[in-house]
C-alpha cells in the first residue's frame, strides 16, 4: 500500500522530515514512520481525528512554509490542476535527493475520475496532471505503481516526454502505458531503476 512505499523511501533514504498533503481520517499518516511529520488538511474532521496538522489547504500551506522536507505525500483536492500546482510548489521545498509520492493515478472506470466527483470511490483527474508532467518536465524522473489506485513517485531527474495533446478518458485507456506503470512487489521496490 502507499504507506509501504512511503516507509521504504523513509528506511532507505535516511529520510527525516515528512509532508502529507491531505490527511483525512489518518490512515496512512498513522503509519508513516519518520521523526518530523507535518500533516496540511482544510477539514475540520482530519483536524478533529489528526490534531496536530496545519488547518488550511494545500495553497495556503505552501505560501506560508519556509522548511524543506525530504519527501511529500501529495493526496488532497484530487483536480489536475491542483495536483499540478503541489507538485510545483512540493518542488520548490524539497530537499536535493528528495521524493515526491502522488496517490489515485489510476482510475480503473471512467467514472471514477469525473471532476466534479460522482462516485464513492473517487480518483479525480490527478491523471491529467501526471501525463502532463510526464509530457512537459524532461527534468523529472517519474513512475507509477499499480497498486492502491496508483502510487506515483516523482524525483528530480531526467525522462523522455511523451505526446498527449487531448487529453480525455479515450487518451488515458489507450496511453496509460505511457505514464511509466510498474508492478509492485515488496521484496523488489525498484528505488533507483526509473527507466524512461
Ligand atoms: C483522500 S483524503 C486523504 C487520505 C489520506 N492521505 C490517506 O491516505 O489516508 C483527501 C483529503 O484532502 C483534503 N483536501 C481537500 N482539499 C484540500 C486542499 N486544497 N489542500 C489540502 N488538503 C485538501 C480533504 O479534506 C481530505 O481530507
Amino acid at each position: 500500500m502507499r504507506w509501504d512505499i512511503i516507509n521504504h523511501y523513509i528506511r532507505d533514504r535516511n529520510f527525516s522530515h515528512y509532508l502529507e498533503i491531505g490527511i483525512g481520517q489518518g490512515v496512512n499518516w498513522n503509519r508513516i514512520e519518520c521523526s518530523t511529520k507535518v500533516g496540511v488538511d482544510p477539514s475540520e474532521k482530519a483536524k478533529e481525528i489528526v490534531p496536530d496538522i496545519e488547518q488550511m489547504t494545500s495553497d495556503h500551506f505552501f505560501l506560508a512554509n519556509n522548511d524543506k522536507f525530504d519527501i511529500i505525500f501529495i493526496d488532497g483536492l484530487h483536480h489536475a490542476d491542483q495536483l499540478l500546482r503541489d507538485v510545483r510548489n512540493s518542488l520548490r521545498i524539497l530537499n536535493q535527493n528528495g521524493v515526491i509520492i502522488c496517490h489515485d493515478l489510476l482510475p480503473d472506470i471512467e467514472e471514477t475520475q469525473l471532476v466534479p466527483r460522482q462516485s464513492k470511490r473517487w480518483t479525480g483527474d490527478c491523471w491529467k496532471a501526471w501525463a502532463y508532467l510526464r509530457s512537459t518536465d524532461p527534468n523529472l524522473k517519474m513512475f507509477i505503481y499499480d497498486i492502491d489506485h496508483g502510487v506515483g513517485v516523482i524525483e528530480r531527474g531526467q525522462q523522455n516526454l511523451i505526446d498527449c495533446s487531448n487529453l480525455d478518458w479515450d487518451w488515458f485507456v489507450k496511453n496509460r502505458g505511457q505514464l511509466n506503470i510498474r508492478s509492485y512487489d515488496p521484496n523488489v521496490l525498484q528505488m533507483c531503476d526509473f527507466g524512461t
